[in-house]
């Protein structure tokens, strides 16, 4: 494919309703693999280095808007260099946040309408790529190749056969030469036109001066009473400019999300398609139908995956780590070996401070919670019913059992027991506590916060600990046990 030395400016269509999707939120705020469908557009406009992407907003413009105003800043954040172990060609690419404008497309008349709105944002020395904000799976290759078919000066089509072509634009063919003459529409077709297999994508590149022109001539004398995007063929042909259709094989690029079976029915096959790269990268699924990746999933050699498991935001798996089934991840780093049974949530946050670090070697779960900011090193051992907050636990600490530990830092080997909590909150401001190597906490203690348990000393099942104790001591703090010798319970008279 030979590079076109030709600026590119991108206008995405998303001012239409999605009447279909029965939804206040607007159809291109849905979301798809976690992330919503029109950031998935402007991934590959960032990809494809865009000059400038136009996105025609109408329907729910506020809110589209705004939320493309956050765009790239709720992407999954860059924590590769943290774990120099895997390969940062595993991170998805960094493109450069594309400068993004926005034209209002009110009423919302039609395709053409749409790009109209665009127009004055259009240099006329540039090619136009446009995509729908509904269309989120289109490869930055895909439209590379479509860009190099339009040669800068014909207008490319992206086109595919399908077996039921209902609904779409139908591309009709010159019987002789095979060249495009026009786009016809379903409601508008013939019963000839509406066997032919081949459909428009909604995508298509043209270069800007000429696709003006187009524009300008659109009307909307049709079926539904619309200005179509898809009449510039039958301009561009008027005008002897040549009409390429690039075909493509993949219909998954070019699925548009009209409703919420077709939402679902994306999100599987893409899921399909994730699990399959796992596989292929030696990953073993229990079942690649029962995997959802919302975010970027990064795993080392020999890591094991039980059934229904979710991750978000960005995960990292060492080598050999086993993840049990029903386990819902997300924004953590997963050390070589660890074993995280089933039914354990682990929740980081986006910023490193927040991240869920579990250490090599580490045994987490059943029913284990993880918080953002617990930061668990090697061969640490989280048992079920345990929920960890902003809390670090050095080498071979354990809490097996049914326990809280929030804002603590807690040494090396500490045995935290069953039932026992760090007490961090006064109902205003929140404390640390600190427990050095070798401690053991009994079961159902309460340890006040701030507080520090000196290394090496024990505390006695059911204290609750409000002053710090000094290293290797046991403290105690709990009612004396007193037995009462001929008790009688009270009778009823
Ligand atoms: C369009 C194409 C059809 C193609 C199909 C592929 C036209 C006339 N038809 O049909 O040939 O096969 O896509 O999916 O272009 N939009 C606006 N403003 C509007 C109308 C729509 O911004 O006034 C946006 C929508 O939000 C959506 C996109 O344009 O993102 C496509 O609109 P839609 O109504 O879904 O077009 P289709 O009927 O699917
Ligand atoms: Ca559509």
């Amino acid at each position: 494919m030979s590079e076109l030395n030709l600026a590119m400016d991108v206008v995405i269509m998303a001012a239409g309703k999605g009447t279909r999707m029965i939804s206040k939120l607007p159809k291109v705020l849905h979301r798809l693999a976690g992330k919503s469908l029109i950031f998935h557009v402007l991934d590959t406009a960032a990809a494809l280095s865009a000059r400038q992407v136009v996105v025609v907003t109408g329907h729910a413009a506020e809110a589209v808007e705004s939320d493309i105003s956050q765009y790239p800043l709720c992407q999954t954040s860059p924590l590769s260099s943290a774990h120099p172990s895997i390969p940062a060609q595993a991170k998805t690419a960094d493109p450069a946040p594309p400068n993004v404008s926005f034209v209002r497309q009110e009423p919302q008349l039609g395709t053409g309408h749409a790009v109209q709105q665009a127009v004055p944002h259009l240099p006329d020395d540039g090619l136009v790529v446009v995509l729908s904000g509904d269309v989120p799976l289109t490869q930055a290759n895909t439209l590379r190749a479509l860009m190099a078919a339009s040669q800068g000066d014909k207008l490319a089509l992206l086109t595919l056969k399908m077996p039921d072509p209902t609904g779409y634009g139908r591309i009709v063919r010159n019987p002789t030469t095979q060249a495009v003459q026009a786009i016809v529409e379903q409601k508008d077709a013939t019963p000839e036109q509406m066997a032919i297999g081949e459909v428009y994508s909604g995508i298509m590149a043209a270069p800007a001066a000429l696709l003006k022109t187009w524009l300008a001539r659109l009307d909307n004398r049709n079926a539904q009473g619309e200005f179509y995007l898809t009449d510039v063929v039958k301009w561009a042909v008027a005008d002897g400019v040549p009409v390429v259709a690039h075909q493509i094989q993949d219909a998954l690029q070019v699925a548009g999300i009209n409703n919420p079976a077709q939402l679902a029915e994306l999100e599987r096959a893409h899921q399909l398609r994730l699990a399959q790269a796992l596989m292929l990268q030696g990953v073993r699924l229990a079942d690649p139908a029962r995997l959802d990746v919302r975010g970027e999933l990064v795993c080392g050699q020999d890591v094991e995956i039980d059934i229904n498991c979710v991750f978000s935001g960005r995960v990292v798996l060492e080598d050999g780590v086993r993840i049990g089934a029903h386990c819902v991840i997300s924004q953590a780093h997963v050390g070589k070996g660890a074993v995280v049974h089933p039914f354990t949530h682990i929740e980081g946050g986006a910023s490193p401070k927040d991240q869920v670090d579990v250490g090599e070697g580490a045994l987490i779960g059943p029913f284990a919670r993880l918080r953002p900011g617990a930061q668990l090193g090697a061969e640490v051992h989280i048992g079920n019913f345990v929920e960890v907050k902003n809390s670090t636990m050095a080498k071979g600490s354990k809490a097996n059992h049914l326990a809280y530990v929030g804002d603590a830092q807690l040494g090396e080997r500490v045995n935290y027991g069953a039932g026992s909590i760090t007490a961090n909150y006064n109902g205003a401001h929140k404390h640390q506590t600190v427990i050095e190597a070798d401690v053991h906490i009994g079961s159902n203690c309460v340890l006040i916060a701030p507080i520090t348990i000196g290394a090496g000393g024990t505390v006695g099942g059911g204290s609750t600990i409000t002053k710090d104790t000094a290293p290797g001591v046991l403290t105690v703090a709990r009612a004396k046990q007193v037995s009462l010798p001929n008790w009688k319970r009270p009778q009823k008279s």
